[in-house]
């Protein structure tokens, strides 16, 4: 797979995913206000990935801090993470990350090598991540029988973390293991991760990948033609109530309908601990151009009223299971997610606010 970014020590080279599958270019970004823009407008996304890209934005705002003097480098970074936090609103692993490195910032500040130090841990943040992402695809691997037929929405993959993936780091496993494979792959309107993303990265892994429009998955569930579905998440409620893709939703309840099982797979970044349940999961709304144009081509009338949210909740009684870098938990959500945060080590939990 092609590398979801690559930090070379002064810059942050971001593969530009808005341009795929038709066309591999990295975005140097020299600025976090570069970095800022990157995660915006979505050259890189996922819910890891954009987290691991705001550390490396953090290494950079403090490098423009530094360089430029700033009388107190303290609140210069804490503007900084604002700025990058108020990117992508709903996936936690971004406010995780840039806390992480504030955290660490107070401890080193008065340092020799504090630069050093920020830096260094936002390359631990990205080598982790893929690490998270190995341990997800082993935990699931008992949950995968030899032969299924998987259906994910969104992209949960390499190209939505450091590499690997969440939600195809599960199919990725099973498909390591030996077993036989299949994925439906559901399109994913408006942004179209689906089309473009998960079906180009399968296919690059010549995993047996069908795209499909969102609007199949449940004829193809009645047909009997999918034995589970795995999806990534955005941010977990403490009551297991996920917010993920918009569409989600609707696809975790067609699954509930056909008896399907309907898992989540998810590093422990991504749980709120803070987050009581999924109605306090902030949503973001995006531009109606992406629902009213499908790339640069109009297909609805100039005018028309549009309501664009990037996100949906899916309650935690339609979720079989949420698979973990930690372990798989089940309802009752409340007391497993809270003895699973317990058990973690204090970096590993969501940042809070
Ligand atoms: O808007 P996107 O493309 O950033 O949304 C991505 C998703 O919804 C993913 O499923 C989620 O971030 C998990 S990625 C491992």
């Amino acid at each position: 797979m092609v590398e979801t970014l690559r930090w070379d020590g002064s810059i942050l080279w971001i593969l530009d995913q808005t341009r795929l599958p038709l066309d591999i270019r990295y975005e140097p970004c020299s600025t976090v206000d570069a970095v800022a823009g990157c995660i915006r407008n979505m050259l890189v996304r996922g819910a890891p990935a954009i987290g691991v890209t705001a550390g490396f934005g953090m290494v950079l705002a403090m490098k423009q801090g530094m360089a430029d003097n700033v009388p107190d480098i303290r609140s210069w970074m804490h503007d900084k993470a604002k700025l990058l936090e108020s990117t992508r609103p709903t996936a936690v692993n971004l406010a995780w990350a840039t806390r992480t490195i504030l955290d660490h910032l107070d401890r080193v500040l008065n340092t020799n090598d504090a630069m050093a130090q920020i830096e260094s841990l936002a390359s631990k943040i990205y080598n982790e991540d893929l690490q998270r992402c190995r341990r997800i695809g082993q935990y699931a691997a008992p949950l995968i029988p030899r032969k299924a037929s998987i259906l994910t929405h969104c992209n949960a993959g390499a190209l939505a973390t450091a590499g690997y993936g969440t939600a195809l780091g599960v199919v990725r496993r099973a498909v390591e293991d030996g077993k036989q494979i299949r994925v439906f792959a559901d399109e994913t309107r408006p942004f179209l991760q689906g089309a473009r993303l998960t079906a180009w990265e399968l296919m690059q892994d010549n995993i047996d990948v069908t795209l499909i429009t969102d609007s199949m998955a449940a004829h193809f569930m009645s047909l009997g033609d999918i034995d589970l579905v795995v999806v990534g998440a955005d941010r977990i409620a403490a009551n297991g109530d996920t917010a993920n893709k918009i569409g989600t939703y609707s696809v975790a309840l067609a699954a509930k309908a056909h008896g399907v099982p309907f898992y989540v797979a998810a590093p422990v970044n991504t749980i709120d601990s803070d987050c009581p349940d999924g109605s306090q999961i902030p949503i973001e709304e995006r531009s109606i151009e992406e629902v009213t144009h499908i790339g640069d081509i109009r297909v609805a009338p100039v005018g028309i009223k549009v309501r664009n949210p990037a996100f949906d909740v899916t309650p935690n009684h339609l979720v079989s299971a949420i698979i973990t870098d930690k372990g798989i938990v089940k309802a009752d959500y409340r007391t497993s997610i809270a003895a699973l945060t317990e058990l973690c080590h204090p970096d590993d939990r969501s940042a809070p606010g």
